[in-house]
């Protein structure tokens, strides 16, 4: 394991006997993004706002016992690196003439199970802080979680001049397998509850759901519904169903143009979130349930506290063929890049 020492990784937490660090990411205009060891997470990424105060658009745990505990409560995956198989899986899969249960018949598994890349503990692998970039890595065994191949996983986390925020899974195995990589950091662009922001989401259709969340095989229209965010919104309109928790089908051209653009007049931060994946799961959750202490805790304790822009490939994909493919073929390299664009509304043209 290379030992990095720097000034900008410092101690988070012990997990277990190990030692739990969090590296920071600066950028010449002050932004500055939190990453941590534990599950690759997403901690903090701190903005000057339009009023020049410094601005922490990601809502989390405050310390790592709040990001444990979470798993004892209620799951929220805080800026989690999720895996094997980001989203739902009903069974299990079949690959090669084989088929792979993950968990009991009939058994909905999500997010990678307990083995799950969130819970791991990854290695930083390179730091170069005068270019804001840091690169983790983790393994995860042949039949780890119910999944064949040895998977390696790599994270680039990198913050630009431009106040980008890029996120980069770049991941290999010895043998075929299926692979689905997300990041689960929430997002609150103001200082409030989500639902006086706005949001903009570049999908016509999204997947139909059953009761336990796996896809139907069908698609569904957006235009005229509660999920009509075509042009601008604001955000109350998810109260008509309830919030989110909805797989949007994302366009595979246009990759220069932003998916998701959010904003809060507030503060006047704007993100916008770029990405090579096919879809988008939106998730907001109505409360932060959990019984241990949150960063910005008026923020937290608000009806939908905050949301998240979960980039990758449609759920349950191995049980329906008409979806684009999660197989990652042994040596080859999936990459799934996403961008979080932050601006303010003084800098915006
Ligand atoms: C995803 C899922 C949700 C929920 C969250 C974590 O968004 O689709 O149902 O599991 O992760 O709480």
């Amino acid at each position: 394991m290379p030992k990095v020492e720097n000034s900008h990784i410092k101690e988070f937490g012990m997990y277990g006997d190990t030692t739990i660090q969090s590296i920071t990411l600066l950028n010449n205009h002050g932004t500055r993004a939190e990453i941590l060891t534990y599950g690759a997470t997403l901690h903090a990424f701190c903005i000057r706002d339009k009023n020049g105060d410094m601005h922490d658009i990601v809502a989390a745990p405050q310390n790592l016992e709040g990001y444990l505990q979470q798993y004892n409560e209620v799951a929220y995956y805080f800026g989690a690196s999720i895996g094997r198989y980001a989203g739902r899986i009903k069974n299990g899969f079949s690959l090669g003439g084989k088929f792979y249960r993950l968990g009991e018949e009939g058994e909905v598994h999500l997010h990678g199970g307990e083995q799950g890349l969130h819970n791991k503990v990854w290695t930083i692998e390179a730091l170069n802080t005068s270019e804001a970039k840091v690169v983790l890595s983790c393994s995860s065994e042949h039949m780890e979680g119910g999944y064949p191949g040895n998977l390696k996983v790599y994270v680039h986390y990198e913050l630009s001049n431009d106040n980008a925020l890029k996120v980069k899974y770049e991941a290999s195995s010895d043998e075929d397998t299926v692979l689905n990589l997300t990041n689960h950091a929430y997002f609150n662009l103001g200082k409030q509850s989500i639902l006086n922001q706005q949001l903009c989401i570049n999908s016509m259709q999204r997947l139909e759901l059953d009761v336990t969340q796996i896809p139907t095989g069908r698609f569904l229209e957006n235009k005229d519904s509660a999920y009509d965010f075509l042009t601008k919104q604001p955000l109350q309109k998810i109260t008509q169903v309830d919030g989110f928790d909805d797989v949007f089908v994302l366009d595979e051209t246009n990759d220069d143009h932003p998916k998701v653009v959010c904003s809060s007049e507030e503060t006047g931060l704007q993100m916008e979130v770029f990405t090579n994946q096919r879809a988008l799961v939106v998730f907001t959750p109505k409360r932060f349930e959990g019984g241990y202490p949150m960063k910005n805790e008026e923020r937290a304790d608000a009806q939908f506290p905050a949301l998240c822009f979960e980039t990758q490939n449609f759920p349950d994909v191995p049980n329906h063929s008409h979806f684009p493919s999660t197989v990652l073929k042994k040596g080859e390299t999936y990459i799934n890049e996403t961008v979080f664009k932050v601006s303010t509304l003084s800098t915006q043209v």
